[in-house]
């Protein structure tokens, strides 16, 4: 049967999903707030409409008669956008509300992993007096994470001792007016992603990758979205063993075998710490940018596994080139605390060279395409090692970045990685 797919989300993470769906057979059709030119221009068809109105997306994609759906970001899915598509009869590669609280409520999360004895827990406790939470900063012995229990798009938590006095945290705390807060063990390590397709009970993995959440070089200033990643070429990252990559995975099969039913992605975010891998967050969906390092190395077709998730058959086994990847996003000056949006941007694809490029949260209309207030496009180079895809990443962004756009050059450099992998090595030292 030829599939048509919706894909639901205008980002650089759909944008990636869209390039691996339009190697398929199928028909691809997206819609999303603002309207992506790299998605639009392999789609046949692209609807601007409100993502996080189920109705909406529902009725769009009765008019292209879709046997199937991606949900790319997790808006859409705390709005309850897979649950309307799954009872319309389109499968929803994406969890229902109830099964993406796993990412959208941060104290179910927690309570969750300690509910089913999930491993790499750190200590935490959820607050709705804040008054409270800021006497339990008072007494904690150690430092704390401030996590927000909503969504934030990656820029709600502070951490004490890392970003943040216990003064500044409890004044955020009061100002931020957070109905509910979750405060946790702050965990001290190197971070990573592991991103795993699930459907029917099976968890199939990609290779690990690590984002840069600080917006500028040397991991200073706000958290962001993510500036930029890199993956190696095989499934470990230079800081890492192959049982520190197992131990995450089996936290992942774990909260899969614990969840029930879960369909869609699950990505895990770990820290390796002296303590081995905690678990710093999960989300309900593919990272943004981690899915521009995974998917244009996988060589298993994504549609055949979508089939295979609605079909309730085992999911294929996921081959990928055994090849590096970095990824750096391009974005506006300002961003995140006050970015400039409105510019006009006017990329040259042929200025790439090896790099690909995954247009962002740009929006084209009649005269050009324009910046918004996030991250606008990135280039991702693959090759044989990390550092030589940095530099086919690197030449693309400095071919086709232009004014008002600001990039982190030291992601997937040599002595950063090489921090990484000191790093690790010491906090080894100390188990
Ligand atoms: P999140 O919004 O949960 O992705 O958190 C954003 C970032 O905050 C993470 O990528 C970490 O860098 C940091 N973070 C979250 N929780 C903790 C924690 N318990 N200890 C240290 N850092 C944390
Ligand atoms: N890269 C972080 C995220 O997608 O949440």
């Amino acid at each position: 049967m030829d599939e048509t797919v919706l894909l639901v989300g205008g980002g650089g993470r759909e944008h990636a999903i869209a390039r691996a769906l339009a190697d398929s057979t199928g028909t691809l059709y997206a819609c999303a707030g603002n309207r992506n030119p790299g998605i639009a221009a392999v789609a046949k068809g692209f609807e601007t409409l409100d993502t996080t109105n189920p109705s909406a997306v529902r009725s769009y994609a009765g008019d292209i008669e879709a046997t199937l759906a991606v949900i790319g970001p997790e808006t859409p899915l705390e709005a309850g956008v897979a649950d309307a598509l799954d009872e319309a009869g389109v499968y929803a590669f994406g969890p229902q509300q109830t099964d993406a609280r796993i990412e959208t409520d941060k104290a179910f999360q927690r309570a969750f992993m300690q509910e089913h004895d999930i491993p790499g827990c750190p200590d935490f406790e959820t607050f709705r007096d804040m008054s409270a939470a800021c006497r339990y900063i008072d007494q904690y012995d150690g430092d704390l994470a401030v996590k927000p229990v909503g969504l934030t798009g990656g820029k709600g938590v502070r951490v004490v001792g890392e970003q943040v006095t216990p003064q500044a945290a409890k004044a955020y705390i009061r100002e931020a007016d957070y109905e509910r807060i979750v405060l946790e063990e702050r965990l001290v390590g190197e971070e990573f992603t592991i991103q795993a397709l699930v459907a029917n009970g099976d968890v199939r993995v990609t290779p690990a990758v690590q984002d840069h959440k600080r917006a500028y070089e040397g991991d200073e200033g706000p958290n962001t979205g993510g500036m930029g990643s890199y993956s190696d070429a095989g499934l470990e990252l230079p800081f890492m063993f192959e049982d520190e990559y197992m131990a995450a995975v089996d936290i992942l099969r774990e909260t899969v075998a614990a969840l029930d039913g879960y369909k869609g992605v699950l990505y895990g975010q770990f820290m390796l710490t002296a303590e081995g891998i905690k678990v710093v967050e999960f989300n309900a969906r593919f990272g943004d940018p981690e899915a521009m390092n995974t998917l244009p190395i996988l060589t298993t077709d994504l549609l055949d596994v979508l089939v295979a998730a609605r079909e309730g058959e085992s999911l294929p086994q996921l081959s990928f080139d055994r090849q590096a990847t970095v990824c750096k996003y391009a974005v506006p000056d300002g961003y995140p605390t006050e970015p400039e949006s409105g510019t006009r941007i006017a990329i040259d694809e042929g200025d790439a060279g090896d790099a690909t490029l995954f247009y962002a949260s740009v929006d084209e209309r009649q005269d050009g395409v324009y910046t918004t207030t996030s991250r606008s496009f990135a280039a991702v180079g693959i090759a044989g090692s990390i550092q030589e895809a940095e530099e086919v990443a690197a030449e693309a962004l400095e071919a086709t970045r232009g004014e008002g756009l600001r990039i982190r050059q030291d992601i997937g450099k040599p002595d950063l990685v090489q921090r990484r992998i000191d790093h690790t090595s010491e906090l080894r030292e100390d188990r």
